[in-house]
Parts: C-alpha cells; sequence; structure tokens
C-alpha cells in the first residue's frame, strides 16, 4: 500500500509537470477516432499477433494499451531520429505533431480490459535492480513516461536491453540503470514479459 501510494504521487507530479510543457504546444488532446484512421498503415506490423521485426529478428512491441505520453514520446524520438530503427523512423517521418498526439490516443485506448492488480509479488530481481521504482515491481507502471513492461514481448525486452546498454537506443534514465549483464537482461526480460497487463497488438 505504502509503495502504492509513492507509485500514485510520482505519477501525479510527473502529470503536472506535463500540463504544464503542454501549455507551450498547440497540438489539440488526441483524438482516438482521428487516430484510428491514421494508424492504418502501421497495422500492418502492429496489428498482428507475434510479427517478427527482421535483421535483427524481434517480435513487433505491443502497443496498444501503453502509456499514451509514451508513446508520443517514442514517436518523436524516431521522427528526430534519436531513437535508431530505419522502418520506425521512415513511418514517423511525415507525421505531425496531432497526427501523433491522435496515433498513441488511439493505440492507448485499445488496451486489453485487464484490471490492474494491487498484489506486487515476486518481481525480486526487478526491486534489486532499481527498475520497480519507475515500471512497477510487475512492469505495470503507473506513470505515464514509464512504459508499461508488463506482458510485452521478451524478446522485444531483451532487445531494448542491449539496446540501452550499447547506447544505440540513447536515454539518459534507461542509460544509468542498464548496466546489465546478459544473464540479468533475460531474466528482467522473462520476469516482466510473464506479467499480465493491458498490453496487447492493436486488434
Ligand atoms: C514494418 C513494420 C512496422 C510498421 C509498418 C510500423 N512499425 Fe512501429 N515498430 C516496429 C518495430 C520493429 C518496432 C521496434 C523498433 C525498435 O526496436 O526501436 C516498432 C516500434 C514502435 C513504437 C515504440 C514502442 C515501444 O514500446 O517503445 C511505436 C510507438 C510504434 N512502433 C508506432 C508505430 C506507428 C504509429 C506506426 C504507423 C505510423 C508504426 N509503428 C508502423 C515495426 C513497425
Ligand atoms: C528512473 C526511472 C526508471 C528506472 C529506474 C528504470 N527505467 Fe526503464 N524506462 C524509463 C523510461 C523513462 C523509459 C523510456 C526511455 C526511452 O524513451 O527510450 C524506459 C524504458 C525502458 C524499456 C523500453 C521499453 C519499450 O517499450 O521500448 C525497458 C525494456 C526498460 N525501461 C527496462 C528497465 C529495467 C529492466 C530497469 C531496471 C534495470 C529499468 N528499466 C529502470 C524509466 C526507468
Amino acid at each position: 500500500m505504502k509503495l502504492l501510494m509513492q507509485r500514485l504521487s510520482l505519477s501525479a507530479l510527473c502529470t503536472a509537470a506535463l500540463l504544464f510543457a503542454s501549455g507551450q504546444s498547440a497540438v489539440a488532446a488526441g483524438d482516438a477516432a482521428a487516430g484510428e484512421t491514421k494508424a492504418y498503415t502501421c497495422l500492418g506490423c502492429h496489428g498482428v499477433e507475434h510479427y517478427v521485426n527482421t535483421y535483427p529478428t524481434y517480435k513487433v512491441p505491443r502497443v496498444a494499451g501503453q502509456h499514451e505520453t509514451y508513446l508520443v514520446a517514442a514517436l518523436q524520438a524516431y521522427r528526430s531520429k534519436t531513437r535508431s530503427h530505419p522502418t520506425m523512423q521512415a513511418n514517423a517521418a511525415n507525421l505531425s505533431d496531432q497526427d501523433i498526439a491522435d496515433i498513441s490516443a488511439y493505440f492507448a485506448a485499445k488496451g486489453s480490459d485487464y484490471a490492474g492488480s494491487d498484489s506486487a509479488d515476486g518481481g525480486a530481481i526487478s526491486t534489486e535492480k532499481g527498475c520497480a521504482a519507475c515500471h512497477g515491481p510487475d512492469g505495470n507502471s503507473t506513470t505515464p513516461t514509464f512504459p508499461i513492461l508488463a506482458g510485452q514481448y521478451e524478446d522485444y525486452l531483451v532487445q531494448a536491453l542491449q539496446q540501452y546498454r550499447s547506447g544505440e537506443r540513447q536515454n539518459a534514465i534507461m542509460g544509468a540503470s542498464a548496466k546489465l549483464t546478459d544473464a540479468e537482461i533475460a531474466e528482467l526480460a522473462a520476469w516482466f514479459s510473464s506479467n499480465e497487463s493491458k498490453l496487447q497488438y492493436v486488434k
């Protein structure tokens, strides 16, 4: 319960910071209905369960049910090419800020009806490694800037953690916490992916 309160107040803080930041932009709040039309081409990959990316080979991440704020940040990072991945960079290149807001609202709303769990059982490794503070012990983060890891494809989580470690994926926060061994990466990815969440492919 104490942990839950801490997570809730962290989440409230971040929301406040976000509202402040968004006051400076003219982008209207995401419109999920408009996003559905705009996301049509994305479904060729994100709308197929277990769809596999080639070179390197790992599954295309589940984005339905992911935090809207994180989705916006991810798409902006591909568009500005600060996040690598040529296919996603190409897909994001021509999206306007409004397109990104609308598509993110659509994806976020398409999650499963998983209602959440109050039991933070297990997850010793995520607590020990400090991941739990941001992503939640089981990977169901409650803070909109921290992606949900629970229920994400295991091989995608491995890929992401390897990229933070190698520096191919740049992020100040994750760069600092990703000095993990291969065995730790494997254990963390297996733990988070095995937990239920709202994440699913876009149905
Ligand atoms: C050809 C397949 C393909 C298409 C089409 C595609 N994606 Fe992706 N998407 C991927 C792959 C592969 C990744 C993981 C890339 C990486 O490792 O960074 C990804 C990652 C993402 C992420 C980051 C998820 C996370 O957890 O960080 C978002 C958001 C996303 N895609 C949204 C979109 C949107 C919106 C479109 C359409 C405009 C789209 N994608 C089209 C394959 C695709
Ligand atoms: C201080 C908060 C914080 C901590 C601690 C933290 N993370 Fe993160 N994590 C983030 C943020 C913020 C992002 C999004 C970064 C980005 O945009 O690339 C992220 C992204 C990720 C991703 C990529 C998810 C995706 O959908 O692409 C993985 C995997 C991940 N974290 C795993 C971990 C693991 C494992 C640990 C513990 C070793 C950890 N994180 C610790 C904040 C944190």
